[in-house]
C-alpha cells in the first residue's frame, strides 16, 4: 500500500517531520523529495517553485480507501487542481468535488468521469448548474431555496437529477474563523434550527426531475479533533430520522465534508483517516441502530489532507534587512502564491536549502516581495544566522490552499507546479509570464 523506500523515512529528528514522507537531507544542505533534488529543480525551473511528490498524493488517497473501504472518497479540487492531480484522483479511484464550471470543465476535459464527480457552491452560477447537468455530474448540494427552483427548472424532461442538500449542524470547529462552516452566522447551508433545511428537503421531494439522495454538511476546515465529527453525524442522522418520520423517506446517502487538519509545523496534531473513520462509523451505526434507520453510505471530503503535505514551496531569499532589531528575509513570492499567513495567520516552517551552514540560529521573519506589510509568509521563524540573498527556502506543507487561492498581485506571475516521482522532476502548470498577462489585457 505505501511505497518502500531505501532509506529512513523523514523523521523529526532531521527536521524534515511535516515534509512529504519521501524527502532525504542531502549532501551540502540540500533535500531530495522523491529522489530529485529541490535545489536542482529551482534551479532549472526557477524561483518561485512548486513541488508536488506524486507518491505522497497516491499514497494519502490510498490511506483514505483503505480507512473508509465502504464510503466514498471524494478529493476537494479546491485544495489545488491540476489536469495531473485529476489524473491521480480518478486513477486512485476518488471522487472529485468541485465548486464552479471552471473546476468541473477542467476534470472533464482531463477525462475525469462526471458521475464520479459532485458540484459544491453556496451560489451556483447559472453557468455551474447548466454545465453540471450537460455534462452529468453525479450529484449536486443544493445551498439554498431559490437554487432548488433554478435546477429543477434546467433539468431536462424525462430525466431526474440526484441532489443533496446541505445542511448546518451547528457546530463550531475549524482552524480559523473564516473557515468555520458548521454554524448559524455563516453564508453556508440550511439550517436545522430554523427549520430551512427541513424546509427545503420537502421542496426537494416536491420536484419530480430532483431525485433527493442523501444529506450533507461540511462543518469547517483544518480541524484536528474527531469530536465535531461524531457530533455532526449524530445531527445529522437526527434530521435523517426526521425525514424518514415525516416524509417516508430513508435516505441512502450521508456526505460529511472534509476538513482534515494537517501539521505545517513539527509537533503540531493531525487528524488522520483511520482514527476518524472509527469514530465516524462507530457513531453512525449506532446512531442509526438506535433510529431504526439503514445506515446511509458514507462520502468524505478531504481536501488539504491529500495534497497538502505533499506539496513544497521553494523561494530565492532577495534581500536581507535589519531594522528596528528586526531581521526581515524577502523572497521572490508571497502573498500572491500563498495568501494564508495574511488571510488566517497561518504558521509555516521555512528551512534554507542548497548550501549547509553552520551559523547558529537567528530568529527572523520571512517577507514576500508584495507592497503591502501585511506580506509576510513566516513571522520569528529560526534560519540559520548567515542567511544571505541567492539562498533557498523551502517551505513544506505547501500544497494546499496556496496556488488555488493565488492572485495576480503585483503582475508577479504565477509560479510553475512540477510533480516529482522516482526521481524523475515533469512540469505540470508552467510559470505565468508577462505574455501570459498581457495577452487577456485587450483595450487601450
Ligand atoms: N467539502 C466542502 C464542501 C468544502 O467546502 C471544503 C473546503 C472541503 C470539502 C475540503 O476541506 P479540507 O479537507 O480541504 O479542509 N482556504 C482555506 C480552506 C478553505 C476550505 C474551503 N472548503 C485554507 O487555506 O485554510
Amino acid at each position: 500500500m505505501s511505497v518502500t523506500f531505501a532509506t529512513a523515512p523523514a523523521t523529526a529528528a532531521d527536521g524534515l517531520g511535516v515534509w512529504p514522507s519521501s524527502a532525504r537531507p542531502a549532501p551540502g544542505g540540500d533535500v531530495t523529495v522523491a529522489g530529485v533534488s529541490l535545489a536542482e529543480a529551482a534551479d532549472r525551473f526557477g524561483t518561485p517553485l512548486y513541488v508536488l511528490d506524486e507518491g505522497e498524493v497516491r499514497d494519502r488517497c490510498r490511506a483514505y480507501r483503505a480507512a473508509f473501504p465502504d464510503a466514498d472518497v471524494v478529493y476537494a479540487a479546491k485544495a489545488f487542481l491540476c489536469r495531473a492531480v485529476s489524473r491521480w484522483i480518478e486513477e486512485e479511484g476518488l471522487g472529485l468535488d468541485v465548486c464552479s464550471a471552471g473546476e468541473l470543465g477542467l476534470a472533464t476535459t482531463a477525462g475525469f468521469p462526471a458521475a464520479r464527480i459532485v458540484l459544491h457552491g453556496n451560489a451556483k452560477s447559472p453557468d455551474d448548474l447548466s454545465t453540471a447537468l450537460r455534462l452529468g455530474v453525479g450529484r449536486i448540494v443544493l445551498d439554498s431555496a431559490p437554487e432548488i427552483a433554478r435546477l429543477a427548472g434546467l433539468v431536462p424532461d424525462g430525466d431526474r437529477q440526484p441532489v443533496m442538500v446541505r445542511v448546518v449542524p451547528g457546530i463550531a470547529a475549524g482552524g480559523h474563523a473564516k473557515i468555520r462552516t458548521g454554524t448559524e452566522d455563516q453564508k453556508f447551508g440550511l439550517s436545522v434550527t430554523d427549520g430551512s433545511a427541513q424546509h427545503a428537503i420537502a421542496r426537494v421531494l416536491a420536484r419530480p426531475r430532483l431525485e433527493l439522495v442523501g444529506l450533507h454538511c461540511h462543518i469547517g476546515s483544518q480541524i484536528t479533533s474527531v469530536k465535531p465529527y461524531v457530533a455532526a453525524v449524530r445531527r445529522m442522522v437526527g434530521l435523517m430520522t426526521q425525514v424518514r418520520d415525516h416524509h417516508g423517506l430513508e435516505l441512502p446517502q450521508l456526505n460529511i465534508g472534509g476538513g482534515h487538519g494537517i501539521a505545517y509545523r513539527p509537533g503540531e496534531p493531525v487528524l488522520g483517516p483511520a482514527v476518524l473513520a472509527a469514530r465516524v462509523r462507530a457513531e453512525l451505526e449506532d446512531g442509526c441502530a438506535h433510529a431504526r434507520l439503514p445506515v446511509p453510505r458514507l462520502t468524505v471530503e478531504p481536501g488539504r489532507a491529500l495534497v497538502g503535505p505533499a506539496g513544497v514551496a521553494v523561494y530565492r531569499v532577495l534581500t536581507v534587512k535589519e531594522t528596528a532589531g528586526r531581521t526581515f528575509v524577502a523572497v521572490d513570492g508571497g502573498m500572491s502564491d500563498n495568501p494564508r499567513p495574511a488571510l488566517y495567520g497561518a504558521r509555516y516552517a521555512p528551512r534554507l536549502i542548497g548550501r549547509g551552514s553552520t551559523a547558529a540560529p537567528a530568529v527572523v521573519t520571512v517577507v514576500g516581495r508584495h507592497c503591502e506589510a501585511g506580506d509576510v509568509l513566516a513571522e520569528d521563524v529560526a534560519l540559520p544566522g548567515d542567511v544571505r540573498p541567492g539562498d533557498l527556502l523551502a517551505v513544506p506543507a505547501a500544497g494546499a490552499y496556496q496556488l488555488s487561492m493565488a492572485s495576480g498581485y503585483n503582475l508577479v506571475g504565477r509560479p510553475p507546479v512540477v510533480a516529482v516521482r522516482d526521481g524523475v522532476v515533469r512540469l505540470l502548470v508552467r510559470r505565468e509570464s508577462l505574455a501570459d498577462l498581457s495577452s487577456r489585457d485587450i483595450g487601450l
